[in-house]
């Protein structure tokens, strides 16, 4: 049986991250391995910023939002040769095996490591949801929550002014985050790769809203990376509609934050379950939550798996209008 094992947090921070921190030193420790924290990700491997954890370390962090080992991107990682030198790191320390906390592309440094000799497990950490292989990521829930709390704030504005508010809100190439808010949110419209509108679309139905009661506002969640130039687009929706328009960029504010039950509970169940998966002897697996199961998966197969669009709920958008 292995004796030493690693963690890392890696790619964007998410809440939650800390709780899956904890959920292996803590299982790790209870079948009497010995857990090292790698700092700042893939990057603080190739340098050597390991410290054995112990469960005092992991103490006093359920609640606290980031990750007490820090993240970073080293996209030199995708080198072989900066990976050799990962596991060389790795083997004086006498780490046998690899708990990887992370998204898509820490999951393929996960599972490149594994076929060089370290067994990984990948945890899927982000607040995108954009991970295939898992209902949801360690940090939506929470990053849902904090958008949901915002967009109460605007709204309590837009409504006071009769404005119209478009809000731009994090998720990388993946709606879920703009496309539940904007459920949980009653939105005018909703945006998102998966639901994008055209432009003359957008216009038409705003205008015809304004046009008919100069009192309405409306809430308009928008996925980022669709309109390059959000400002510009809400000149454009308040030239061409009538409505007084702004536009919020919500920004990181999204990432961080105390951890919700949902995400605290998933986490710790992971997290364990990652440990469990290691002292089994098997690694180049990922963890993930599928109809409240916690299941493995080989990392390669997850990746290739399409992801949920959500058909029902884009459904709901134009029904519950
Ligand atoms: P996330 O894990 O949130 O998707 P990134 O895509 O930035 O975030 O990936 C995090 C890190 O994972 C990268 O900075 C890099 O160190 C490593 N990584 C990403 N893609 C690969 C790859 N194809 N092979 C090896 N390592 C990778
Ligand atoms: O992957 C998490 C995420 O917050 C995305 O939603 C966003 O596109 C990106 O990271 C922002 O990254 P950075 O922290 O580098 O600004």
């Amino acid at each position: 049986m292995i004796k030493r094992i690693g963690i890392l947090t890696s790619g964007g921070d998410a809440p939650g991250m800390n709780n899956a921190i904890r959920a292996v030193v803590r299982a790790g420790l209870s079948y009497g391995l010995e857990v090292y924290g790698i700092y700042d990700g893939y990057r603080g491997l190739i340098n050597g910023e390991i410290k054995r954890l112990d469960r005092k370390s992991v103490s006093d962090i359920v609640n606290r939002g980031g990750t007490i080992l820090r993240t970073a991107r080293l996209p030199e990682f995708k080198d072989e040769n900066v990976r050799k030198k990962g596991v060389e790191v790795l083997q004086s320390f006498g780490i046998e095996a690899l708990v990887v906390i992370g998204g898509d592309g820490s999951y393929m440094g996960a599972k490149k490591l594994t076929e060089m000799g370290i067994n990984c497990v990948g945890l899927p950490g982000t607040i995108d949801n954009d991970i295939a292989s898992t209902d949801y990521t360690i940090g939506f829930d929470t990053c849902l929550n904090t958008i949901c709390d915002c967009v109460d704030k605007i709204r309590d504005t837009t409504e006071s002014h009769s404005r119209c508010s478009i809000i731009e809100v994090m998720g990388n190439h993946c709606g879920d985050l703009a496309l539940m808010s904007g459920l949980a949110e009653g939105a005018e419209m909703i945006l998102t790769p998966d639901h994008p509108i055209p432009e003359e679309e957008i216009i038409k139905t705003l205008k015809e809203m304004h046009d008919a009661d100069s009192d309405k506002r409306a809430i308009l969640i928008v996925s980022e990376k669709l309109y390059p130039d959000i400002q510009a687009f809400a000149r454009l929706i308040q030239e061409k509609t009538g409505f007084d328009t702004r536009a919020d960029v919500l920004g990181h504010v999204q990432r961080g934050g105390s951890p919700s039950a949902f995400d605290r509970i998933l986490a710790a169940r992971m997290g364990a379950y990652a440990v469990d998966i290691l002292v089994e002897g098997r690694g180049g697996r990922c963890v993930g939550l599928v109809n409240n199961k916690i299941v493995d998966y080989d990392i390669y197969e997850a990746l290739a798996l399409p992801r949920d669009k959500h058909v029902s709920m884009l459904r709901l958008i134009d029904l519950l209008k």
